[in-house]
């Protein structure tokens, strides 16, 4: 691919929350989860792992239980004096942290335990790093790999968004729905779909307001 295409491509990917009717094919999945593995991951350590949820009823649960968190939050607030926020709660970041609702697919992004050789031979020996750490080596890698999923999927025709939403709202919920063991964390979960309408780009920083050149 030349730079001109890869540029049009990165710059054209848009969240999308509006999505048609039509179902997305498990071989589309597995082109994108084909794509997104050959993104690069600390010592190779390949720290992800990714459950499509194809399936409206089951996302529509997801999004069901994620809203009754968010109202006990909002209701726990407005008991502490804080309507404003509890109103926005609701009304701002609801809708925003379930704008999967449409999705016909839903990916939901893990991160598996960091470890290497490196890792058992040297850093834990020597006490170097902390679980945190690790935790976050994981989440590093498996980011990269979501954005490679989320540019195949583009590439396809496909609309993403990438959401931890309802993994703030609702991440014990989802690994029970899910059984997803606990040493896995849940990164992101990304809707899935084929876009209702193609949103218009929108502005980023300007480059020299975030590079700085050192010579
Ligand atoms: C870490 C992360 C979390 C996000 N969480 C949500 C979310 O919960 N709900 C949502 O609608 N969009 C979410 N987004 C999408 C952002 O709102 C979106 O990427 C940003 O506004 C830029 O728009 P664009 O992706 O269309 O370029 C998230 C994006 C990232 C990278």
């Amino acid at each position: 691919m030349i730079f001109d295409e890869f540029k049009q491509l990165a710059q054209s990917r848009r969240s999308i929350r509006d999505f048609s009717e039509e179902d997305v094919l498990p071989e589309d999945i597995r082109d994108i989860i084909d794509c997104a593995r050959y993104a690069p991951s600390d010592t190779n350590s390949q720290t992800w792992d990714f459950i499509a949820v194809m399936n409206r009823d089951k996302i529509k649960e997801i999004e069901a239980f994620t809203w009754e968190r968010l109202k006990e939050i909002a209701a726990s607030a407005e008991q502490r004096g804080l309507a404003r926020e509890a109103k926005m709660m609701v009304k701002s970041f609801g809708p925003y942290a379930t704008a999967f609702g449409s999705a016909p697919a839903m990916v939901i992004c893990l991160a598996t335990p960091y470890t290497s050789k490196f890792r058992e031979r040297i850093f834990d020996p020597l006490e170097f790093g902390s679980p945190e750490i690790w935790a976050e080596e994981g989440i590093k890698s498996s980011s990269l790999s979501i954005q490679n999923l989320m540019l195949a999927a583009h590439a396809k025709g496909l609309g993403t968004c990438p959401m931890t939403g309802p993994v703030l709202l609702a991440e014990q919920d989802l690994r029970e729905y899910l059984n997803i063991a606990g040493d896995r964390q849940i990164n992101m979960a990304v809707a899935l779909g084929h876009p209702a309408a193609q949103p218009k780009m929108i502005a980023r920083k300007e480059i020299d307001e975030i590079l700085t050149i050192v010579k």
